[in-house]
């Protein structure tokens, strides 16, 4: 008699069920996987919703399950799974138990087998997964939407639908891709929510409700409402958390029914202001790559509109085995002119510091958050006066800089104003004080990362003697990264 059994499309239930069934010695003849997520009918159908039939089988009592040896997957195996089981078919249980049961039965170097048929139907699952990953990763487009309750009052929203089971495991990516813009990914599946501290998951947007981009923000509303948050509400957490017999009693509270009342307006505001965005520059670096592949790539980037400003891309400058990288804001007018990032008089200060702390440029490696020159409109052949970029455009520009820091890999990192600090640390990042001692933290990009001043603030302070403090932290933050002598090479002492 073949059983059935029905999952609830988590790797969780397929592993206890495959425990209790291996252990009763219930060969994969035996068994019919069903998994209503990952049916044909699932297309279309309610995320989240069961049908009576669907209704999953109760899962096996773990502590009544035969405890045996075989059980013990090898590695190859059991790191295997959370990839595989992201596969949208529910033949991919049947495929895991395949393999599962001959390895229980003693076939424990199976994995190793490409040429086994069972074992290259799953590498064959994996391959896909791996293919789906690498697309999200290039075709996810963000648009930004007004949101008060988000970090920097705006959030990126994306829509999109992977090919596999996906979003869960991609989230990490995105994180890490897009640490600093509080971001959601809407898919039918799950939705994946970022705001620099955690990834909440919802459920999936409903198929029939699938948008194209135009209709981003209206899908978004709905889903806006579904997260949110009254702690995000501008009054304190404290009180919005507060169990509501204490509201008719605290008079800050009267205001929560107010606000909560406001959301519908909040939500239309949000939409009007919305706009759409230029794509980011993931899809044009090619990441993994030496420096030099990565200079001759720049060039072709369209990852936000400034490459339509008439400007070239500059980019960084070094060798690629610098202890210590230098990343500035953006190119100015005369570093986009000769194609080299800080020449112009903000180079000269970075340079006459150097110098102070006893470094030798050419043996830093020096670049930029944003890699081509955001400017003002400015009469042909007269100086582009600098315009500051946007944390979108920051955003956008972070694969280059990714890339660069994975070639690198420098054991300092300085980050020269607050644009650059943002890069690293997120938006919400407050310069220190001039007179404040150079500290060095940790960053996803080296071990000591330092923040100070940059050389064009120093240039634009009016107050002398601010001005003066800011070059001395900027001296000092150089010369601590000495304090690792392999961070950096110093200036070999005269005579
Ligand atoms: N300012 C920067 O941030 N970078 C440069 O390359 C030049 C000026």
């Amino acid at each position: 008699m073949t059983r059935t059994v029905v999952l609830d499309g988590t790797l969780d239930a397929f592993r206890a069920h495959a425990r209790a069934l291996i252990g009763e010695g219930v060969p994969p003849e035996g068994i019919r996987w069903r998994d209503p997520l990952r049916s044909p009918r699932a297309e279309g159908a309610e995320p989240g919703l069961f049908g009576a039939t669907d209704a999953p089988s109760p899962l096996p009592d773990r502590t009544a399950a035969v405890r045996s040896p075989a059980l013990e997957l090898p590695r190859a195996y059991v790191d295997a799974l959370p990839t595989i089981s992201c596969y949208r078919d529910e033949s991919v249980w049947r495929a895991l138990y395949v393999v599962a049961w001959r390895i229980a039965r003693g076939d424990r170097g199976l994995m190793a087998d490409p040429l086994d048929a069972d074992v290259a139907v799953l590498q064959r699952m994996r391959k896909a997964i791996g293919r789906d990953a690498h697309k999200m990763h290039a075709f996810v487009r963000f648009r930004r939407i007004e949101d008060p309750g988000a970090r920097g009052g705006e959030r990126f929203i994306a829509w999109y639908r992977p090919s596999h089971l996906i979003v869960e495991r991609e989230a990490s990516f995105f994180r890490g891709r897009f640490p600093s813009m509080d971001w959601s990914i809407l898919t039918p599946d799950r939705c994946a929510h970022w705001d620099g501290r955690e990834v909440r998951f919802t459920e999936g947007a409903p198929r029939d409700a699938a948008p194209d981009h135009d209709e981003l923000e209206e899908l978004w509303c709905t889903y806006y409402a579904s997260i949110f948050n009254p702690a995000r509400v501008k009054i304190s957490a404290m009180v919005a958390e507060m169990p509501r017999k204490f509201w008719d009693t605290l008079p800050e509270t009267k205001q929560i029914p107010e606000l909560l009342a406001d959301v519908p307006r909040r939500l239309e505001e949000m939409a009007r202001n919305s706009r759409a965005v230029a794509d980011s520059a993931a899809p044009f670096v090619p990441f993994g790559a030496p420096l030099d592949e990565l200079r001759e790539t720049l060039p072709g980037c369209e990852g936000c509109e400034l490459h339509r400003n008439g400007t070239r891309a500059v980019a960084g400058e070094g060798p690629q085995d610098a202890s210590t990288v230098l990343l500035g804001e953006q190119p100015g007018d005369t570093e986009e002119r000769a194609g080299r990032p800080f020449i112009g008089p903000a180079g000269e200060v970075l340079d006459a510091a150097l110098e102070v702390a006893g470094i030798r440029r050419e043996a830093l490696y020096v670049t930029n958050a944003v890699k081509h020159f955001r400017h003002e409109p400015a009469p042909r052949g007269k100086r582009r006066l600098h315009k500051r970029p946007t944390i979108e455009h920051v955003t956008r520009c972070q694969p280059w800089l990714d890339a660069e820091l994975a070639a690198v890999a420098p054991r300092a990192l300085v980050c020269l104003g607050a644009t650059a600090a943002r890069a690293v640390f997120g938006p919400t990042f407050r310069m220190p004080d001039p007179g404040a001692a150079p500290e060095a933290r940790t960053s996803r990009y080296a071990d000591a990362t330092l923040v100070t001043f940059h050389p064009a603030a120093i240039l634009r302070a009016e107050d002398p003697a601010r001005a003066a403090a800011m070059r001395a932290h900027l001296e000092q933050t150089l010369r601590a990264t000495l304090a690792d002598p392999a961070a950096t090479t110093a200036r070999p002492s005269p005579g």
